[in-house]
C-alpha cells in the first residue's frame, strides 16, 4: 500500500502514522525527520536545511526530492510506504509521480487532514518529542506518565526548535500557500480523502482505518476480477 498523509503543520501527521504504521504493517517516510536525522548528524544536507527549517520555510524542491530519491531505492520500502510531509509542492508531488511511474507503481490513496487554525497552534507549541526515539506527545492532550519524560526511553523530551509561536505561524502560512494546493491536484487524481483531523486522536485514527481497510477491500476486489 502506498499512502501519502497530506496536512498543515500540526494536524496530527506524525502521531497517526505511528498508529497506521503498527497496524498495517507499513513503513513511514518523514521528510521532516529525514532533515532533523541530517541535521544531528551534521551531513551537507542537514546544514543546508537548517537555515530553511528554523525559519519555517520549506527546504528547496531539488534538496528534497533528490532525498526521496535515495530513500525510496531502499528494499525496506519495496511493499509500500506512508508518506508524511512530502510531497509539500506542485513540483515534488510531479517528481514522486514520475518517479512511481518509472517503476510501474502507483499510489493508492492520499489522506487529508483538516484542522483549523487556532487549535493547530495550540497543538505546536505544547509539543514535546522523546530525543531518541521519535515519540511525539503533547502537554495536556496526550502527555506522558511521568513529567517530560518519555514512556519508553525514560529520558528527557525535547521542544522542537520550529514549535514557537512566530515559526509556527509562518509554517502554516507557508502550508496555505505552497502544500494546499495539492489537495486539488489530488482531487484530479480521484485520489484524495478528506478526514476532519479534530476530536480524540483515536476517534480520528478509527476514521482512517476504516478509509483503509475500504481501499485494501477494493484492492482485493479488482485483484480476484482478474
Ligand atoms: P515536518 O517535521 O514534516 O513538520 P510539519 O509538516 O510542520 O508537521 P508537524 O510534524 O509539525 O505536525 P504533524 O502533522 O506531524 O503533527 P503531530 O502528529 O506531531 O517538517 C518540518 C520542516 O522540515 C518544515 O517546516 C520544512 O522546513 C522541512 N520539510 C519537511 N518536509 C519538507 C518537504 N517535503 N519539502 C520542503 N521542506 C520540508 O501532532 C502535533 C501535536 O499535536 C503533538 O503534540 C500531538 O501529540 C498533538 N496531537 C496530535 N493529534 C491530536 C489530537 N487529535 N488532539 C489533540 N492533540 C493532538
Ligand atoms: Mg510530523
Amino acid at each position: 500500500m502506498r499512502l501519502i498523509f497530506l496536512g498543515p503543520p500540526g494536524a496530527g501527521k506524525g502521531t497517526q502514522s505511528e498508529l497506521i504504521c503498527k497496524d498495517f504493517g507499513i513503513k513511514q517516510i518523514s521528510t521532516g525527520d529525514l532533515l532533523r536525522y541530517h541535521r544531528i548528524e551534521g551531513t551537507e544536507l542537514g546544514k543546508k536545511a537548517q537555515f530553511y527549517m528554523d525559519k519555517g520555510e520549506l527546504v528547496p524542491d531539488e534538496i528534497i526530492i533528490e532525498m526521496i530519491r535515495n530513500e525510496l531505492r531502499k528494499t525496506e520500502y519495496l511493499d509500500g510506504f506512508l508518506l508524511d510531509g512530502f510531497p509539500r509542492t506542485i513540483p515534488q508531488a510531479e517528481a514522486l509521480d514520475k518517479l512511481l511511474s518509472d517503476s510501474g507503481l502507483k499510489l493508492d490513496a492520499v489522506l487529508v487532514l483538516i484542522v483549523p487554525m487556532e487549535e493547530l497552534v495550540a497543538r505546536l507549541t505544547a509539543r514535546r518529542v522523546c530525543p531518541k526515539c521519535g515519540k511525539v506527545y503533547h502537554l495536556i492532550s496526550n502527555p506522558p506518565k511521568n513529567d517530560n519524560i518519555c514512556d519508553i526511553d525514560g529520558i528527557e523530551l525535547y521542544q522542537r526548535t520550529d514549535d514557537t509561536e512566530e515559526t509556527v505561524r509562518n509554517r502554516l502560512n507557508v502550508y496555505e500557500q505552497q502544500t494546499a494546493p495539492l489537495i486539488g491536484y489530488y482531487e484530479n487524481q480521484g485520489l484524495a480523502y478528506k478526514v476532519d483531523g479534530n476530536g480524540k486522536i483515536e476517534d480520528i485514527y478509527k476514521k482512517i482505518k476504516d478509509i483503509i481497510l475500504k481501499i485494501l477491500k477494493g484492492k482485493e476486489e479488482t485483484h480476484s476480477e482478474k
